[in-house]
């Protein structure tokens, strides 16, 4: 990806200062998404990043995650699933609970949700302190997935969150300090 290109899909982003608490800067990407243009540029540079990892399944991550994975499960033709926030799935389930860049959370997965060794790219729009991401491949793990990747439209590199994600390749759009 050029220098260009990446300045390009940034300027679509509109930071909110102080949300959700004071001091916390809220990279929104409502305002990437409300332009169709914009949006399709960035769902067909995911296609690229994610194709070269095979994946049969997408993992989705609850909620800003079913953005992204949804239009890129059809693009690959490949299966998608969710990673939900705790009481929202059917059936048995596993949890791990984590921490986010501000509180904390917990995410389930359906017990049968891959089948063994299936190769699971997960999809979320932010990794900050990846508590998060780390926690879906923990879930996707026990499922028995093979976490081959993850995927974002945008990191906060500073808070070193790919550290925590043992050595499972991130792929992002957009990378801010
Ligand atoms: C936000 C964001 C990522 C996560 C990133 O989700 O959408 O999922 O935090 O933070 P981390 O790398 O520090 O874990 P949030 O839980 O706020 O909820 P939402 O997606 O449902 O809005
Ligand atoms: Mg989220």
């Amino acid at each position: 990806m050029t220098v260009r290109e990446e300045i390009d899909l940034k300027s679509f982003i509109r930071h909110i200062p102080d949300f959700p608490k004071p001091g916390i800067l809220f990279y929104d990407i409502s305002t990437l998404m409300r332009n169709p243009d914009a949006w399709q540029m960035a769902m067909g540079r995911l296609a690229r990043q994610i194709a070269p990892l095979r994946p049969d399944v997408l993992a989705a991550v609850e909620s800003r995650g079913f953005l992204t994975a949804a239009p890129l499960a059809d693009r690959l033709g490949c299966g998608m699933l969710m990673l939900r926030k705790r009481g929202k799935l059917p059936g048995r389930t596993v949890s791990h609970t984590y921490d986010l860049e501000y509180g904390s959370d917990t995410l389930e997965i359906q017990e049968d949700a891959v089948l063994p060794g299936q190769r699971v790219v997960i999809m979320d729009d932010l990794l900050a302190t990846g508590g998060t991401l780390a926690a879906s491949a923990t879930l996707l793990r026990k499922a028995g997935a093979n976490v081959v990747g993850a995927s974002v439209l945008m990191e906060l590199t500073g808070l070193g969150g790919r550290a925590r994600m043992d050595g499972v390749p991130v792929t992002t759009l957009m990378s801010y300090e």
